[in-house]
């Protein structure tokens, strides 16, 4: 026995001792604008990961409106543990963890709901929805000594909302939400003050087999891949107007955003867009909400897209299902969820504005289905691609040669195409030609590296 322990412990060291080894690597390669490509999809790495970023940070965990009513309640994670976020008979959200105190069974088991209560369906214990513990079966018999107050569901210490949006934070210690988003809030306040915005439906939830860093490097801004990547859905009419060239636009990328990225097209026109919204339903939105320079971003906005680190991104989609019809403005929240090495879990929210009318809203849900879901347009070219680079990342060929790096030099050395705008009124720094600049995308893999080396051992 002894013998067998003695083994697993030097097996741990080892794959210790080959992470420090490879994050050291990637220290060095980072400032070449390359990442060794192991890292999307490692055992170890995915281990370590799960600790030292979703077990660390702020995470999303969903929509205010997703749960209006007290006792409404979803099953969420946070990386891959499994939490419920439900808004208490107090009114106030929380984010519990689903484990039961006697024995540890989920005592929540439907993925969404209303309820006043959980009761675990191992042994019959009984929570309130606001965690508190209220029936043991057979208490007198058996629990007399149980002290209730002290078994009340474990809860995510970090709750926070901004503009709707709830995050939690699994860490004893972290900063305010707000100062962890950073120059994101200019961006978030701009669509969510403007808009009161609200989930329909259900979110789509699927399974593919990449890391979930691929698709969140992807939305900090990969619009070199819209081409080629997605040239069929483009010639066939669907998506964006900017993307299928029907409106003219610049596109920008957003980098040194604290952490997270964002680029945008934005259509030099003096006809409003506001992200394909129809003046009927502009008319609805709240315009004294933002400054000038903010509405005007706002007004001449086509797509945006970004990422929240970690694993939160978003895409405001101006476009169609069909060449034939007219444009819907359609905001999409995408999780990338871990799930084991080189995989992950989509989680997939269509949002709408609150005031606008249910013909529109359904409008808005069938383009973002069309579009970006597990049989979305735009969703079947990126996977199709995506499952590939994890495969290659996974192998041992990759493990065993140590330039295996995936390359971000674009617009680096004398290319004119990634200038700096200096007229950019939002924060970070603006390249006038995001589809051209790595360098948003490289904050992802820079924010990523320092939160896995962060406990300086490593
Ligand atoms: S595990 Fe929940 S009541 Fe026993
Ligand atoms: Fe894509």
């Amino acid at each position: 026995m002894s013998h067998g322990i003695d083994e697993s412990q030097s097996t741990s060291q080892t794959e210790f001792g080959r992470v420090k080894a490879l994050l050291e690597r990637m220290g060095e390669t980072l400032e070449d604008g390359e990442v060794p490509m192991q890292i999307l999809n490692d055992d170890a790495v995915h281990q370590l990961e799960l600790e030292r970023i979703f077990g660390q940070t702020w995470v999303y965990v969903g929509h205010e409106s997703e749960v209006p009513e007290p006792g409404d309640y979803r099953q969420r994670t946070i990386g891959e543990d499994p939490f419920i976020f439900v808004r208490g008979e107090d009114g106030d959200f929380r984010v519990l963890f689903n484990s039961c105190r006697h024995r540890g069974a989920n005592v929540c088991r439907a993925e969404k709901g209303n309820t006043s209560h959980f009761r675990c369906p191992y042994h019959g214990w009984t929570y309130k929805n606001t965690g508190d513990l209220v029936g043991v079966p057979q208490k007198a018999a058996g629990f007399d000594h149980l002290d209730a107050e002290e078994r009340g569901l474990h809860e995510a210490p970090h709750v926070e909302e901004y503009n709707g949006l709830v995050f939690a934070c699994v860490a004893p210690e972290v900063e305010p939400l707000e100062e962890f988003l950073g120059g994101a809030t200019w961006f978030l306040d701009m669509y969510f003050d403007l808009i009161d915005m609200e989930v329909i439906g259900d979110p789509h939830r699927w399974e593919v087999e990449n890391d979930w860093k691929t698709p969140t490097e992807n939305f900090y801004g990969d619009n070199y891949h819209i081409p080629m990547g997605h040239k069929s859905a483009i010639d066939a009419g669907v998506g964006s107007d900017t993307a299928t060239g029907e409106k003219e636009s610049n596109l920008y990328g957003i980098a040194d955003c604290d952490g997270h990225g964002f680029s945008f097209y934005q259509i030099e026109s003096e006809e409003d867009s506001y992200w394909g919204h129809p003046p009927e339903v502009v008319e609805t939105f709240n315009h004294d909400a933002l400054d000038d320079d903010q509405h005007e971003v706002a007004r001449k906005s086509g797509v945006t897209l970004g990422t929240i680190f970690p694993n939160l991104s978003f895409i405001f989609l101006g476009g169609r299902d069909d060449p034939e019809k007219d444009s819907v403005g359609t905001f999409l929240l995408r999780k990338w969820e871990p799930r084991g090495a080189g995989k992950m879990e989509v989680v997939n929210w269509i949002l709408a504005p609150k005031d606008a009318s249910d013909e529109y809203k359904e409008r808005v849900y069938e383009v973002g289905m069309s579009n970006f879901s597990p049989s979305g347009n735009f969703e079947v070219d990126d996977v199709g691609i995506w499952y590939g680079i994890d495969e290659a990342a996974g192998s041992v060929f990759a493990r065993q040669n140590d330039d295996v790096n995936t390359l971000f030099t674009m617009g680096r050395g004398e290319n004119p195409a990634a200038t700096v705008y200096d007229e950019w009124v939002g924060p970070g720094t603006a390249y006038l030609e995001g589809g051209m600049t790595d360098e948003n995308q490289l904050d992802f893999y820079r924010t990523w590296h320092e939160a896995m080396t962060s406990d300086g051992g490593m």
